[in-house]
Order: C-alpha cells, then sequence, then structure tokens
C-alpha cells in the first residue's frame, strides 16, 4: 500500500493551488525586500507593541504596508510584550552562563524567568552584529506576529533598547530535536519510534499551516534539528522565523549560508527559487534524520555515508534495505511496516523533481497513520509487513 495514497491529491487543484500561493508568497518576499531600510540599524527601531501597534520610524510606503500588515494580523494572536532591558536582565541573572540553554549563528539562547508575570521563558539574544541581525531580529517579530499555530513557537515578547535586539519565547521544556537525536547526552533515552513520529507530525502540521493557511504564505526554510523545539509531552514546534520569507538582500548573497546544509532542495540551491515544495524537500530531510539518527551532513562518516540522502537515495529502491537504515539506537523497536512506510514517504519528499513531491497536506495524512501505535504492530512479521505493502 501506498500510504500517500489514503488522500489522492486532486492534481488541477492542487496545482492551481499551489501556483497562487506561489503568487502570493512571491509578493511578500518581494515586499520584505522592499523594507531593505531595516538594514541600517539606526533608521529602523520599533518603537511599540506589535499589538499597540508596531510603528517603526522608517521611511517608505513598502515598510508602513509591513507593520499596517502586522497590526492588522498581529491581533489575531496573543499581542507581543515588549521589554525593556533591564527587564530581561533581571529574568537572565544578567545573561549568566549558567541558565545558557544554547547558542546558534545569531547569538546566545538564555532560560529566564519574568518576574512580573512568574513566567519561565527563553530569551535570544541577538548578536550585535548590525545589519543581518537586525533584519534577521525584524523578520522574525513580523513573521511570528501574523502565524499562530500550536507547532510553531510563540514569540511572547522583545526588546529593542537601543542597540540590544532581543526575542522572548516560550520555552520549550525539552530542548530541541537536536538534542535528543544527534547530540544525545548519555544520561538521555533515545527517542522511540512513535515519539519520533509524532515529532514528525507536529513538524509537518506546523509546515502545512504556514504553507497552506498563513495568508500570504511561508516559506519556512530553515530546517535543521536545532530549530524543532520539543515542549514536556515532545509535541514539536518550528522556530526561528528570522530567515523565513526574507527574499535576497542583494544579487551576491542570494542564498548565503543555505547552499551547503544538506537540507536544500536541489533546485533551491540551483537557482535560489523557493517554493513550498523546497520546504517539503527540506521536511524529507529532517524526516530521514528522525529515522535514521544520522546527521544530513556528516563529516565524521565515511565518504559515501557523509551526505544522509546520497547515501539514502540508492538504499531507497529496495526495501530489503530499509531495516539497515533505521537508527540503531531503536534496538529493532519499530513496527516494520511503519519503517516502509516511513522510509517510502521520506523518499517521496526527496525527489529531485519538485513537482513530483507530495503536498504538506499529503504527508500529515501519512503522518497522522504512522504515529497511532496498533495492536497489528506489535505482533507483525516482516513477511506480513511485505505482503502488506
Ligand atoms: N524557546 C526555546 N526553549 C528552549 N530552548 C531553546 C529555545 N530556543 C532555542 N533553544 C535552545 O537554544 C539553542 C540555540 O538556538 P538558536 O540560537 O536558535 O540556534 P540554533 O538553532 O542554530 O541552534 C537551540 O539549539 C535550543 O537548544
Ligand atoms: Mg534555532
Amino acid at each position: 500500500m501506498c500510504i500517500l495514497s489514503c488522500r489522492r491529491i486532486n492534481t488541477s487543484s492542487s496545482v492551481t493551488m499551489r501556483k497562487s500561493s506561489l503568487k502570493a508568497s512571491k509578493s511578500s518576499v518581494h515586499e520584505i525586500k522592499g523594507t531593505k531600510k531595516y538594514d541600517d540599524d539606526a533608521e529602523a527601531t520599533i518603537s511599540s507593541t506589535i499589538s499597540r501597534s508596531v510603528s517603526m520610524s522608517v521611511g517608505g510606503n513598502k515598510q508602513r504596508m509591513v507593520a499596517e500588515d502586522v497590526v492588522r494580523h498581529g491581533n489575531m494572536g496573543a499581542p507581543a510584550e515588549v521589554y525593556t532591558f533591564r527587564e530581561l536582565a533581571s529574568a537572565t541573572e544578567n545573561f549568566s552562563l549558567k541558565l545558557l540553554l544554547g547558542e546558534g549563528g545569531f547569538g546566545r539562547v538564555y532560560r529566564g524567568h519574568l518576574k512580573t508575570t512568574n513566567q519561565v521563558v527563553a530569551v535570544k539574544q541577538l548578536d550585535g552584529n548590525g545589519i543581518q541581525g537586525n533584519r534577521e531580529f525584524l523578520a522574525e517579530v513580523l513573521t511570528l506576529s501574523m502565524v499562530h499555530h500550536p507547532n510553531l513557537v510563540k514569540l511572547i515578547g522583545y526588546c529593542a533598547d537601543g542597540r540590544q535586539r532581543i526575542l522572548v519565547y516560550e520555552y520549550m521544556e525539552n530542548g530541541s530535536l537536536e538534542d535528543h537525536l544527534l547530540d544525545l547526552a548519555p544520561e538521555r533515552k533515545p527517542l522511540d519510534w512513535y515519539t519520533r513520529m509524532h515529532i514528525a507530525k507536529g513538524v509537518a502540521q506546523g509546515l502545512e499551516y504556514l504553507h497552506d493557511t498563513a495568508n500570504p504564505p511561508v516559506m519556512y526554510r530553515d530546517f535543521k534539528p536545532s530549530n524543532i523545539l520539543l515542549d514536556e509531552k515532545f509535541n514539536a514546534k518550528l522556530s526561528d522565523f528570522g530567515l523565513a520569507k526574507l527574499g535576497p538582500t542583494g544579487r551576491e548573497d542570494h542564498v548565503s549560508t543555505m547552499v551547503m546544509n544538506g537540507y536544500c532542495a536541489p533546485e533551491y540551491e540551483q537557482t535560489g527559487q523557493l517554493t513550498t515544495r523546497s520546504d517539503v524537500y527540506s521536511f524529507g530531510v529532517v524526516f530521514l534524520e528522525i529515522i535514521t539518527g544520522r546527521r544530513a551532513i556528516d563529516n565524521s562518516r565515511p565518504p559515501e555515508e557523509e551526505n544522509l540522502v546520497a547515501w539514502a537515495k540508492p538504499l531507497f529502491k529496495d526495501r530489503k534495505n530499509f531495516k539497515m537504515m533505521a537508527d540503531p539506537t531503536l534496538e529493532g523497536n519499530y513496527p516494520v511496516k511503519g519503517l516502509y512506510q516511513a522510509i517510502a514517504v521520506a523518499a517521496m519528499c526527496l525527489q529531485d523533481e519538485a513537482s513530483t513531491r507530495p503536498l504538506i497536506g499529503d504527508v500529515v495524512t501519512a503522518l497522522e497513520y504512522l504515529s497511532i501505535r496498533t495492536d497489528e504492530d506489535t505482533s507483525e512479521t516482516d513477511e506480513q509487513a511485505a505482503q502488506d505493502e
């Protein structure tokens, strides 16, 4: 059985839908591109809360349009708070290293405690590397103010005092998928099969919302396990929208950091063209990491295994290979049929030809099915699984 056939794709309508959403997303990329003056740190000042109307003292109609958009859409969800630097310094004990949760390309993330609301939060202090950091900051605030979904991390507020750029998010108890899948601390247990499928389903649902419900549609772009955060029940939430929607800043640096990271669709690497289908490809890479426990790029492996997709593609051709693809830390504890079907879904997402990849909505349907534990799974044999396929 091909799991993706459980909901047939209506090709003509999905193509039409895709065309119109692409059109919309192009215009949104264009719109953000038009906010080039944000680049100038001195000019871009966030002076009020998103909910209490974002007003940016930057020139130009485009910037005003984005700000108005934020006000219009931002009110749909919980309002983002504005914090003073002093409040956040106090919440993080002066950005104490003992509260450090992690460090990414744009700064450090601390666990914080907001005394006024008695809330535990994650506080991301962007490096003072000026232009790029400010672009990221604005993109993150603007995008997260417009999108609200249980599988997207919630932006609680921000601080833009002076040159400080700090983002305050809901705190995710279980950290990132990377911590549980690829950087497993000795005291941590590896994720079991169904938790993995549950996480993949959450990621796909977050992406489905961004592609099909958000208006205009949002391309996520920054797929990687460290951007998939996990709450106390291992529900997955996508984080880091700084790169989402942002169009190229200039002719030279259009796909900058994305090219070599192992998650990019081939057409995106070649042309820099961003579509919902390139997000589906990146989802496929993360899903393959979830199944295999291998990193998208792992230089510590033999050359032919360094690139996960390049290693996996020849193996997709024969189901006999599928069991050796499963993460060894699962120790064989997975439903064989479920493994076969999960690998088939990953393979479809990873097709070179963008138009042949499934829509994320169909992936969600497949994962809803794969994340349900059934009695049949626990008793099935290889032969049964093979017959059912
Ligand atoms: N909201 C959050 N709750 C808990 N931990 C978080 C949160 N946001 C980020 N982190 C942790 O901080 C780390 C650094 O995050 P980030 O700056 O986004 O860099 P990167 O995504 O490149 O790792 C993440 O890997 C994660 O472990
Ligand atoms: Mg991140």
